[in-house]
């Protein structure tokens, strides 16, 4: 086999085999086949495509690259939740516990922030002394224990995708469906668990800029998962404002525990509700959607969501006071209100990729993976979509180590449009695809 003729093949918008991907791949990883070849083959992909049995393929080689994380030694159903990333995305640390208090084990590996999006580790190190790294024997020990763990990846699960996506990176080829689709599920069906509830973020804030091509990608993923017979869901949710009125580490931590004692922002409740519901109805946990929300609903209510959020704590050697004292999480004491000065109107727009960018301005993000971020820092959002404003009311207030507070501020206004009619508040949840 040789290299050339693969990307004739793909260039002429013909199916490649099996084999013939397993060779790209391995190829690749082997240091046998050059970066300016393998650039050449994503940027045939990304012309022409690739059929579901390519992408299944491709998922394969990657996930088979590297290790996998045998989650056998867990008992009872297991589920991993996976989110594309957004502004203000704390769902995890809700819809994990939740879960978990109505039976299903939550065994989740995660990332950090980059960019205007943050990352759920970087949210949970907020919290005093919680260690992120945990040994595979501990993980599962604490998934059987206590039903959750949230944890940064331990092995070295597809090394073939993080050589291909620093590629992409380089050689506009990230904006592929099956490049995507592949690259994400190899990582979730390396993790193993019995089922997968994908999170796909529509607009401004999010990776897929339009529900069409955030829709085509979801199914994507839904095929591939459900080939690699594990059962699979996708939410399509709106990003086109930041999810709930928290962006950045310790404030979100903060919004997440509110939530879980039932006063969290009414969409971003609504939201992991919905997430949860999906989970047990998926997991076999309960036979219907009204079932799973009564037990959802529940598990808020009496406050065993919560306690199982105070458990994972405890046990990844975080401060559990936390959960009772938001003294703890060492928010900035610094805050600045961004005013609105005029006629009253009705927030019609804002956009989530200038509130995350501001943040990021605070010190609450970063732009490559070796910074180092500033968790105390942040933005709570006073003033949503569909909200009516005043004079001299306060449109979002800023929590700051007296970073770059101008730019901030700048760019907060920036991302509110406003509008004399009343305005409709944004679903966050699109369409479910299953
Ligand atoms: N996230 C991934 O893990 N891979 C992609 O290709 C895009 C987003």
């Amino acid at each position: 086999m040789r290299m050339v003729d693969l990307i004739l093949k793909k260039r002429n918008g013909e199916h490649l085999t099996e084999e013939e991907i397993h060779y790209i791949i391995d190829g690749y990883t082997n240091k046998k086949i050059p970066d300016y070849q393998i650039s050449s083959f994503l940027m045939a992909v990304y012309f022409q495509g690739m059929s579901e049995e390519e992408q299944l393929a491709f998922t394969n080689a990657m996930l088979n690259s590297g290790e996998k994380v045998d989650l056998s030694k867990i008992k009872g159903v297991t589920c991993d939740k996976h989110s594309t990333g957004g502004v203000g995305d704390k769902t995890s640390l809700v819809v994990i516990p939740l879960a978990s208090a109505c039976g299903v084990k939550m065994a989740k590996m995660s990332g950090r922030g980059l960019g205007h999006t943050g990352g759920t580790l970087d949210k949970l190190e907020s919290i005093p002394g919680f260690k992120i790294e945990l040994s595979a024997d501990e993980f599962f020990d604490q998934v059987n224990a206590i039903g959750l763990s949230i944890i940064g990846q331990t092995a070295n699960i597809a090394p073939a995708d993080k050589l291909l996506y620093a590629l992409r990176d380089v050689t506009g080829t990230i904006e592929s469906i099956p490049l995507i689709a592949s690259s994400i599920m190899s990582k979730k069906i390396a993790s193993c668990a019995d089922t997968i509830v994908l999170d796909v973020k529509v607009g401004e804030g999010a990776f897929m800029k339009d529900l069409k091509s955030a829709e085509t990608l979801a199914k994507a993923m839904v095929k591939i998962g459900t080939l690699a017979k594990r059962k699979t869901v996708a939410t399509l949710t709106d990003m086109s404002e930041p999810l709930g009125d928290a962006v950045g580490n310790a404030v979100e931590i903060r919004e997440a525990i509110e939530t879980l004692k039932g006063n969290g922002p009414k969409d971003f409740t609504e939201l992991c509700i919905s997430f949860v519901k999906e989970i047990l109805v998926l997991c076999g946990i309960c036979k219907n959607d009204s079932e799973a929300e009564k037990m959802t609903l529940e598990a808020i209510n009496n406050r065993s969501g919560l306690e199982k959020f105070r458990q994972m704590v405890k046990w990844q050697h975080g401060d559990e006071r936390v959960c009772d004292d938001y003294e703890l999480l060492h928010i900035s004491k610094v805050t600045k209100p961004v005013i609105y000065h005029g006629e009253p109107k009705y927030v019609e727009k804002l956009n989530a990729l200038d509130i995350g960018e501001a943040a990021m301005l605070l010190g609450a993000g970063r732009e490559t993976k070796e910074e180092s971020i500033d968790l105390s820092v942040g933005i709570v959002l006073n003033k949503k979509v569909g909200d009516l404003v005043k004079d001299n009311d306060v449109l979002a207030t800023l929590y700051t180590n007296n970073k770059n507070i101008d730019l901030a501020k700048e760019k907060v206004i920036e991302a509110y449009k406003f509008s004399e009619q009343k305005v409709e508040r944004i679903n966050k949840i699109l369409e479910i695809v299953r």
